[in-house]
C-alpha cells in the first residue's frame, strides 16, 4: 500500500493564510532526542483576505508534540488539534499572535537525511524541499518568509563547532558540560533554506573583499585532520565570488560565508542562506585524491550554490512548481562560470553530453514533464534533469535571443524588482520582456510542454538563382498527459560554409543580412531563402547546441566529415564526430565498411589538427557515444549487450587504424611539469586518457601493459583513475589486480571506496551483478550511506547497461531489492535509484518483460514510501 499520493496542483495556488514574521528557534541538542522549542510570531496575511476567522494550519512529520502556548499560556486542547502530519488551530486568538510549540525529535534515528539528522559523528540538517517540517511545526512552503533567531544547545566537548544562518550574537557556557551559541540572519528566508551544524570539525579559513569593500570571512569546516584538502573548494569559492561579481553585479551580502562538508548526503550540496552544506565529495580534492574532473566539479558546484544567494535566497520561489526559476537559473550560471574560467567548447559538450545521456531520455519516457511541472505527488521527485539541465537550456536560449547586454539588462531588472521576494517564472520572463521589448508569450511555452522537440531541416539549392532554400518542420512527441502540443519558439544558430570551411554572409532575399546566423523557428514549417550561394553550401545548423532540440538534417558522410574537420564552430565539430561514429554502430554492418575507414582518417587528422593546440578539445572529440547514449536514438527494441559488441568491434577497428597514432599522442601529452589541477593540464591528460581508452579496444595485451604502467608510474588521482578506467573495459587479468591495489592503499578513505566501488559497478560484463551483489555484502558498503549506494547500485543501473539490463532480469532484480531495501531507510535515495527503469518500454521484448516484473514486483511490495510509489507508479504508467 503506497501512502495516499495528495496531487497538488499549480492552478489550486493560494497565498499562505498566516504569516510568520519571524522566530526564535531553540535546539537542545541530543543525539537520540533532541528538542526544539520555537517561538513563532504569527501574522494573517492582509494579501489572502477570506472570513474573519480562518485556521492556522502547521505541517510537521516526525514529531513528538510536547507542549503549546499562545500568547503566553499553555493552549487548551480543545484549542488545536494534531495529528501525524498536521497542527490546526481552528480558531486562532487573534489577527496577530505568538505561538510557542516543543517537540522532541531522534537526530540518530534519521535515517532519511532530512530534517536534522546526524553524521560522522555531527549534527547537520536538510530542510530543502520539505525537510523542515521534520524538524518543527510550520507552514512548510517557501512563500512564508521569516526572520530567525537560532539558539542551540549541545556537549561542548563533542561539539565544539555550533553554525546556523546568518551571524554569530551570542555564545557562552550552559552548564553541565554543555554550551550554547546564538545566531541571527538579518535576512528573511522561507524555512528550506534553514541550516543548522553543530559538531566537531576542522576548518580551512581565508577571506574575500566585495566590490563595495566588504571584508567576508569564508571557512569551509571538514572532517577534522582533511583540512588541507578544503584548499581548492576555498579558491573556488573566492573565484565564484569574483565572478558573480564581473559578470552579473552581484555582490555578497553578509560578513560570513560558512560550507560544512559532510559525508552523508541525499544531493551534491544544498544552499542555505550563509551555511551551505556539502556532500563531502564536492569539497575534498587534492593530487592524490581527487581527480582533475572532481576538481572541476568541486568549482562548479561551490560556485552553483554560491549562485543561489541571489538566485534563490534574495529571490526565493512561490511554491515548488518554480523551482526552475532558482534551479536552471543557477545552473545556467554555473555553466557560464566553467565557460569563462576554463574552455566554452569543452563545457558546452559536457553539458550537452549530459542532457542527452539524462534529459532527452527522461523527456521521451513515463516520467517526461515540462521544466515547470503543473502537478506533483512528491516534489522529492521533481529535483530532475528537465528542471536543472533543460531548465538551463530554456534560460541560455533567451541569452541567446536577447543577447548578453539586454540579458544583463533583464537580470538587472529581475534582481531589483524581486528581491526579498518568492517570484515565479512569469516574474522572471516579464523582466526579459521589458528588457528586449519583445514578445515571450510562445516562448513561453519552453516551460509548460515537455517532450523534446523534433526539427527537420531539408535543402534545396539552385544554382542558377544563386539561392538556397532550408525548409524546416518542427514537431513535439505526445508526452504522459499531453497531446497536441504547440510549435516551439526556437532559436537556431546556423551557417552555411563554403569548400574552404569558411561562413558565407546569410542574405535573406529581402536583402536583410543576418549577422549573428540565428534563425528564430516559431511554425510548424518555415522556409527560408539565403541568396548569393553560388555554390551548395554545406550547413552547420544548431550551432553550439543553441536549442535543445534533437535534429535531423539529411547531411551525409561526406558532409559530416568535413564538419568534423573544418566547422569554426567547435560544438559542431564535435557533434559531426559524434553523428557519424553513432551511425557507424547503429547502421547496418554493409554500410559500415568504407565509411568506417574514412570515419577513422578523419579522426587521425582531427588528432594531429588537436593535440597541441587543445587537447581538452581531442579528449571530447575521441570520447565516442556510450552504450545509453546509443539506446536513447533508439524508440523500441534496445538490447544494451548487442548494441555494446557492435560499438566494440567499431572502436576496435578504428583503434587498430590509429593505433601509432594514438599511442604517440598519449607519450607526448605527458605532463612533466608540477602538478597543478589546471585547465591546460588537465586537457592534456584527458587527451591520454581518452588515447588510452581506445586504445584498449585496438591490441588488448599491449594496451593493457600501458595501462600498467601508466598505473605503476601515476603521481596523482588523475593518472590511476586513467589507467584503472581503460583496464575496466577488458577482461585482462590486471584489472583485478589493479583494482586490488587500489583498495589496498586507499581503502581507509570513504570517497576512494566510493571510486574503487564504481569502477566495479560499470565493468560492462554479464558477471557484474554477481560481483555487486559480493560487494553489496561486504563492509565497504553500506545501505545507510548515499554515496556508497550511488557508487556502487546507483553506477551499476545508470552506467552499467550491459549488466543492469541483462537478459534474464538478475541486474533488475538486483536493483529492485535495493531498491525495496533502502526504501525503508532513505525514501528520497530509493525513488531516485527507482528512476533507472524510466526507459524500460525501450528493451527489446525479453528484457522489457524482465523489467517490467522488476517493476511489478516493487509496487505489489506494501507500504512503498510516497516518493518512491509515486516514482513506481508513473513509471509503470498505472498513475
Ligand atoms: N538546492 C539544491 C540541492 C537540493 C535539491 C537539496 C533537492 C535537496 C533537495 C542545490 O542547489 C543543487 O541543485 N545541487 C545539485 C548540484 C548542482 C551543481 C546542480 C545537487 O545536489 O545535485
Ligand atoms: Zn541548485
Amino acid at each position: 500500500m503506497t501512502s495516499a499520493p495528495r496531487v497538488v496542483r499549480l492552478e489550486d495556488y493560494a497565498v499562505p493564510d498566516w504569516l510568520v514574521d519571524s522566530v526564535h528557534l531553540d535546539f537542545d541538542l541530543h543525539p537520540r532526542e533532541t528538542v526544539v522549542s520555537a517561538r513563532m510570531e504569527m501574522r494573517r496575511n492582509p494579501e489572502a483576505g477570506g472570513p474573519e476567522i480562518v485556521p492556522l494550519e502547521l505541517d510537521g512529520e516526525e514529531l513528538e508534540h510536547l507542549s503549546l502556548r499562545i500568547d503566553g499560556r499553555e493552549a487548551a486542547p480543545s484549542e488545536y488539534v494534531v495529528d501525524d502530519r498536521r497542527l490546526v488551530l481552528p480558531r486562532p486568538p487573534a489577527d496577530r499572535f505568538v505561538l510557542e510549540t516543543r517537540v522532541r525529535i531522534d537526530p540518530e534515528g534519521n535515517t532519511a537525511l532530512s530534517g536534522l539528522y546526524r553524521t560522522g559523528g555531527n549534527y547537520c540538517t536538510q530542510c530543502e524541499a520539505e525537510g523542515f517540517r521534520r524538524i518543527t511545526w510550520w507552514p512548510d512552503r517557501p512563500d512564508v518568509l521569516s526572520r530567525f533567531t537560532v539558539r542551540m544547545e549541545a556537549d561542548a566537548e563533542e561539539n565544539p563547532v555550533l553554525l546556523s544562518n546568518g551571524n554569530l550574537v551570542g555564545s557562552g557556557p550552559a552548564g553541565d558540560g554543555r554550551h550554547y551559541a546564538v545566531w541571527e540572519d538579518p535576512f528573511r528566508k522561507p524555512s528550506y533554506l534553514f541550516a543548522l551544524v553543530a559538531g566537531d570539525l576542522g576548518v580551512r579559513e581565508g577571506t574575500f573583499t566585495t566590490m563595495g569593500g566588504r571584508e567576508v570571512t569564508l571557512r569551509i569546516w571538514v572532517q577534522k585532520g582533511k583540512e588541507a584538502r578544503a584548499g581548492w573548494a576555498l579558491e573556488s569559492l573566492k573565484a565564484a565570488m569574483r565572478w558573480d561579481e564581473e559578470r552579473f553585479g552581484r555582490e555578497y551580502d553578509l560578513d560570513e560565508y560558512n560550507i560544512v562538508a559532510v559525508p552523508d548526503f541525499n544531493m551534491g550540496a544544498m544552499e542555505n542562506k550563509s551555511l551551505n552544506v556539502f556532500n563531502d565529495k564536492y569539497i575534498l580534492a587534492d593530487a592524490e585524491t581527487a581527480t582533475d574532473k572532481d576538481f572541476e566539479n568541486i568549482e562548479a558546484i561551490i560556485g552553483h550554490e554560491y549562485f543561489h544567494n541571489w538566485t534563490g535566497n534574495r529571490i526565493t520561489c512561490r511554491d515548488w512548481f518554480q523551482l526552475c526559476l532558482k534551479e536552471g537559473l543557477t545552473v545556467f550560471r554555473d555553466q557560464e562560470f566553467t565557460s569563462d574560467l576554463r574552455s566554452r567548447a569543452v563545457k558546452r559538450i559536457e553539458d550537452v553530453r549530459n542532457l542527452r545521456a539524462r534529459q532527452f531520455p527522461e523527456d521521451a519516457g513515463p516520467l517526461a514533464h515540462p521544466v515547470r511541472p503543473d502537478r506533483y505527488a512528491a516534489i522529492d521527485n521533481f529535483y530532475t534533469a528537465t528542471v536543472y539541465e533543460k531548465g538551463a537550456e530554456v534560460v541560455r536560449m533567451l541569452h541567446t535571443l536577447l543577447g548578453e547586454e539586454t540579458f544583463m539588462r533583464a537580470m538587472d531588472i529581475y534582481f531589483a524588482r524581486y528581491d526579498g521576494t518568492a517570484a515565479t517564472v512569469e516574474d522572471f520572463i516579464a523582466c526579459m520582456e521589458e528588457a528586449s521589448g519583445r514578445d515571450l508569450s510562445q516562448f513561453f511555452r519552453w516551460y509548460t510542454q515537455a517532450g523534446t522537440p523534433h526539427l527537420a531541416i531539408s535543402q534545396d539549392h539552385d544554382p542558377e538563382r544563386g539561392t538556397l532554400r532550408l525548409t524546416i518542420t518542427q514537431s513535439i512527441p505526445d508526452t504522459p498527459g499531453q497531446t497536441n502540443k504547440k510549435p516551439h519558439h526556437i532559436p537556431l544558430r546556423i551557417a552555411l560554409l563554403d569548400g574552404a570551411g569558411r561562413e558565407l554572409p546569410l542574405v535573406t532575399e529581402d536583402g536583410r543580412r543576418l549577422d549573428d546566423g540565428l534563425l528564430e523557428i516559431t511554425g510548424r514549417r518555415q522556409s527560408f531563402v539565403f541568396t548569393g550561394v553560388k555554390e551548395r553550401p554545406v550547413l552547420s545548423a544548431n550551432r553550439g547546441f543553441s536549442a535543445p532540440i534533437r535534429l535531423e538534417t539529411g547531411q551525409g558522410l561526406e558532409e559530416l566529415l568535413f564538419l568534423m574537420a573544418r566547422d569554426r564552430d567547435p560544438f559542431n565539430r564535435w557533434e559531426a564526430a559524434q553523428t557519424v561514429a553513432r551511425r557507424l554502430v547503429l547502421d547496418e554492418p554493409h554500410e559500415r565498411t568504407q565509411s568506417l575507414s574514412e570515419y577513422a582518417a578523419a579522426l587521425a587528422t582531427v588528432v594531429r589538427d588537436l593535440r597541441e593546440t587543445d587537447p581538452a578539445f581531442l579528449a571530447e572529440m575521441l570520447r565516442l557515444p556510450g552504450v545509453n547514449v546509443l539506446a536513447s536514438f533508439l524508440e523500441s527494441d534496445v538490447n544494451p549487450q548487442a548494441l555494446h559488441d557492435t560499438r566494440n568491434r567499431v572502436l576496435a577497428r578504428i583503434a587498430g587504424t590509429l593505433e601509432p597514432l594514438l599511442r604517440e599522442t598519449f607519450d607526448m601529452l605527458a605532463v612533466t611539469e608540477s602538478w597543478s589541477p589546471s585547465h591546460e593540464q588537465a586537457g592534456r591528460r584527458a587527451a591520454r586518457a581518452a588515447a588510452l581508452s581506445l586504445l584498449m579496444h585496438a591490441d588488448g595485451d599491449a594496451a593493457a601493459r600501458l595501462a600498467r604502467e601508466t598505473w605503476e608510474r601515476a603521481t596523482n588521482m588523475t593518472e590511476r583513475a586513467m589507467a584503472i578506467s581503460a583496464l575496466s573495459q577488458s577482461a585482462s587479468p590486471l584489472r583485478e589486480e589493479v583494482l586490488d591495489a587500489f583498495i589496498g592503499r586507499f581503502g581507509d578513505d570513504h570517497l576512494m571506496v566510493d571510486k574503487w566501488l564504481a569502477w566495479h559497478a560499470t565493468w560492462p560484463h554479464r558477471d557484474c551483478v554477481e560481483r555487486v551483489r559480493a560487494l553489496m555484502e561486504s563492509d565497504w558498503f553500506s545501505l545507510k550511506n548515499p554515496n556508497r549506494v550511488r557508487s556502487l547500485v546507483g553506477m551499476f543501473a545508470s552506467a552499467n547497461p550491459v549488466a543492469f539490463a541483462r537478459a534474464d532480469g538478475a541486474g533488475f532484480a538486483l536493483v529492485a531489492d535495493t531498491i525495496l531495501e533502502l526504501d525503508r531507510l532513505n525514501p528520497q535515495v530509493a525513488a531516485r535509484l527507482a528512476t533507472t527503469f524510466r526507459n524500460w518500454r525501450t528493451y527489446e521484448p525479453v528484457r522489457r518483460e524482465r523489467a517490467r516484473e522488476a517493476l511489478e514486483r516493487i509496487a505489489a511490495s506494501g507500504r512503498l514510501s510516497g516518493d518512491l510509489g509515486d516514482i513506481v507508479t508513473r513509471t509503470l504508467g498505472t498513475a
